[in-house]
């Protein structure tokens, strides 16, 4: 595809991230905004070049044929649902986290897919940090050995100001996904960017939650939430990956690591540019330093990465998108494969903190012999105005607290 790319952005307040990384990506173009919040609109338009078409409804945005590809920011729990939509129109689609928040969602979304012959892509912008790519160089360097464990951490706590901000329920609603988030759900920063160093995938998930404290329960959040949600998952590799969802503790900051036989690397925390490689004294290859610290760098692109946002992320994941897009093949690691898998583990790994830390195989959605079992599976913790959940939103422990 060698003409100009056509982009219409859903949700503008996270796709505004986006749009300012596009404008450092030749032949491509915003070409239409949709977003029911006409604040948030009006600042998206500012960053657009040209002619932009504006809608605060989706079906008439996703039928006005004026855009190739679609990003898709908007409420996290509602992709899969506006993503099938736009992939049955032949459009090209990125999806921010999660891919799909039900497992029949996940099916759907998979089928949808391949027969569209569309790109889609999961809008993971962890796993192109510096430190991360640095780390999956490592790994694919191949001196540490095959990974045995993992760790991924995303921890975003936020002051009272600033999530009242985001929940206020006057602005945003009162069953805004935020306010009910489960702690197992928003893992997909913990654990893509492990998926993508190593190219394993989740087989299985044991989920567990860790309640909030009254006072914060009672003065902040004024609901019932977890504090924080923790999944060991046993990737089909054999190794175990510990991995976090939401994390209501300090201090704020990414983190991974991966456990080789060899030797380890990891970011250093508090300063992700950095990583730390380090092998068993008798392992070390010859005349390599047996531990060192130091900064990574990017390998191209540099002024590009530097000005976008999540430590260049967001600028290097479109740019996988677009790229995509113009060879016809799909990032095969940020593929629809990968994206239902991500999800799964989030809502198989709630599955498992609502059962006693029960372990729930997660299916190979590549396989619709394995996915089928799952096609009616609806059950959610999200609510709407029109529908209840159909899942607790908190744990048993905390269900129960007073
Ligand atoms: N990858 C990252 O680093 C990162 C960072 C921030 C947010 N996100 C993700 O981006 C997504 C959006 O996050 P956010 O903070 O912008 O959330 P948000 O809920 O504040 O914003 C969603 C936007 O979509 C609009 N919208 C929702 N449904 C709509 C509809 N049916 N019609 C028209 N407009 C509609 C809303 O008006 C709002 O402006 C989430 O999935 C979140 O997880 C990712």
């Amino acid at each position: 595809m060698d003409r100009e790319i056509r982009i219409g952005v859903f949700g503008t307040w996270r796709g505004r991230a986006y749009m300012k990384s596009l404008k450092l990506i030749d032949g491509v173009r915003v070409t239409a905004l949709c977003d029911k919040m006409p604040q948030r609109i009006e600042e998206a338009k500012a960053l657009c070049d040209g002619d932009v078409a504006i809608y605060d409804n989706f079906d008439e945005f996703i039928n006005s044929g004026k855009f190739d590809a679609v990003l898709l920011c908007y409420y996290f729990h509602e992709h899969a649902q506006y993503a099938i939509p736009a992939l049955e129109r032949g459009i090209h689609v990125f999806s921010e986290t999660m891919a799909a928040s039900t497992m029949a969602l996940c099916v759907a979304l998979c089928r949808a897919v391949e027969k569209s012959g569309c790109i889609y892509m999961l809008g993971e912008n962890y796993p192109f940090s510096r430190g991360c790519l640095e780390m999956k160089r490592q790994y694919e360097g191949g001196t540490l050995g095959k990974v045995l464990f993992a760790e991924g951490e995303y921890v975003h706590p936020m002051s009272p100001e600033e999530s009242w901000r985001y929940n206020n329920p006057e602005v945003h609603g009162q069953y805004h996904w935020r306010r009910y988030l489960p702690v197992t759900y928003y893992s997909s920063h913990a654990l893509a960017p492990l998926m993508y160093m190593t190219g394993a995938l989740p087989r299985y998930v044991v989920g567990m939650a860790a309640p909030d404290t009254e006072e914060n329960i009672r003065k902040y959040k004024k609901l019932k939430t977890d504090a924080v949600g923790v999944m060991l998952v046993q990737m089909d590799n054999g190794a175990i990956f510990r991995v976090n969802g939401s994390s209501n503790i300090g201090p704020k900051g990414n983190w991974y690591r991966l456990g080789c036989t060899f030797g380890g690397v990891e970011t250093v925390r508090g300063n992700e540019k950095c990583v730390r490689l380090a092998y068993n004294p008798w392992s070390a290859p010859e005349g390599v330093e047996v531990s060192k610290i130091y900064e990574a760098q990017w390998e191209s692109d540099a002024d590009k990465a530097e000005q976008a946002g999540h430590g260049g992320g967001d600028y290097w994941v479109v740019k996988e998108f677009i790229d995509a897009i113009r060879s016809g093949r799909p990032n095969e690691r940020l593929d629809v494969y990968h994206a239902v898998a991500i999800s799964a583990v989030a809502i198989l790994g709630w599955r498992s903190v609502l059962q006693k830390s029960k372990r729930f195989e997660i299916p190979d959605f590549t396989k619709e012999r394995a996915r089928k079992k799952w096609e009616n599976d609806n059950l959610t913790p999200f609510r709407s105005e029109d529908a209840p959940n159909t899942l607790p939103f908190n744990s048993p422990n905390t269900a129960k607290s007073k």
